[in-house]
């Protein structure tokens, strides 16, 4: 079996960005550029991402952003078996953006289309990184996700837990704009909890013991908020607020990875099972610290993808997109963008 080459496009949230991946599956590939322009600067002002402002700071970044991949690469586009572009979920703007431009491309060239989900880019990205088979368990927490699933195989997903109100990454921004961190909080949070003691202020572990494999974060978030509003609260105890709400969401994680693992060994039972970590929040040192050694006691073999792959990247599409060139899985120069498009829907679209 040969290699495949993919061009691949990112363009679901505040990230510009293009790769160019080669490999083939069960992995691991060879990224050969990765081009991201974060819009930043652009959201800062406004304490999030503002969906018309990043549509428009694609529109101007892209053509350049994927130039740069091609020229770092070192390739010709008569050398890609495809183009991937993420073609959802995320803002619908920016996913128009970085579709139609796939299309462009693809029809100009003569290669085929990958529309990709960005989710199953999230969730195929540790086997670019190392050759891990199928099933594998994925906790997937970014800024709008936070799920446990069974990884079958691509398209093939089964869920065991997922939010039932904030994504892991939302709570995180949510906290730090309560401890006034700009955004993206995440790791404003991760630097300021080093410094404070993650007991100081008792906090919920929400779900944690229950039934299930599901996650909750909001009622956290409100504590937080009571403790950071209340008058007694002073500038020298933000770090310790930082240290318990980190510390309440890694004990809360934990819990859920470990209900899931039961779930995973029930279903699947073979001598060596792996945890696969992705999305934004996976870029947490503490976080991975605890849930390697959650795995580590559990017998589970862990892998992390590096943290500039866990947040959003081209190169992760670009990977999913060799996996599915690889299958025959292309897609019509008609496939629409979609803001929606749940990972557990893929089996059967
Ligand atoms: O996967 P991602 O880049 O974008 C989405 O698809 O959502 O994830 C972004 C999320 C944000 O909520 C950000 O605050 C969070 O990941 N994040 C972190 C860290 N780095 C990024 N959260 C906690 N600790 C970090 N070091
Ligand atoms: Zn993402």
């Amino acid at each position: 079996m040969r290699d495949f080459t993919v061009l691949g496009i990112e363009t679901s949230c505040d990230e510009t960005a293009a790769a160019v991946v080669r490999g083939r599956a069960p992995g691991p590939g060879k990224i050969l550029s990765n081009v991201v322009l974060s819009q930043l600067e652009e959201h800062k002002a406004y304490g999030g991402v503002v969906p018309e402002i990043a549509a428009r700071a694609h529109v101007e970044a892209i053509d350049t952003i994927i130039e740069a991949a091609i020229e770092e690469a070192n390739v010709s586009p008569s050398t890609f078996d495809a183009v991937a572009a993420t073609a959802g979920p995320g803002l619908i703007g920016g996913v128009m953006v970085g579709l139609t431009t796939a299309k462009a491309l693809s029809l100009g060239w003569g290669k085929p289309l990958i529309a990709v989900n960005h989710l199953e880019a999230h969730a195929l990205t540790a086997r670019m990184v190392a050759r891990i088979e199928f099933p594998y368990l994925l906790l997937l927490i970014s800024g709008g996700h936070c799920q446990l699933l069974a990884v079958e195989s691509v398209g093939q997903f089964r869920l065991y837990g997922t939010t039932i109100d904030d994504a892991a990454g939302e709570a995180f921004d949510k906290a730090a704009k309560l401890l006034e961190l700009p955004y993206p909080g995440g790791p404003k949070i991760e630097v300021l909890a080093r410094k404070g003691n993650p007991k100081a202020f008792p906090l919920p572990r929400p779900m944690k013991g229950r039934e299930g494999a599901d996650f909750s974060f909001s009622g956290l978030k409100t504590a937080v908020r009571q403790i950071a509003k209340s008058a007694a609260f002073a500038d020298t105890d933000r770090a310790d607020l930082a240290a318990s709400f980190q510390g309440a969401v890694i004990d809360s994680l934990v819990d859920r990875v470990g209900a899931a693992m039961t779930m995973f060994r029930n279903e699947h039972d073979r001598p060596l099972a792996t945890l696969v970590v992705a999305g934004g929040v996976a870029a947490n040192g503490a976080i991975r610290e605890a849930l390697t050694a959650l795995a580590k006691e559990r017998g589970f073999a862990i892998e992390i993808p590096p943290p500039a792959l866990c947040t959003d990247n081209a190169a992760m599409v670009a990977w999913a997109g060799v996996e599915r060139c690889q299958l025959g899985l292309f897609d019509s120069l008609g496939c629409a963008p979609k803001a929606r498009w749940p990972l557990a829907s893929l089996s059967t679209s």
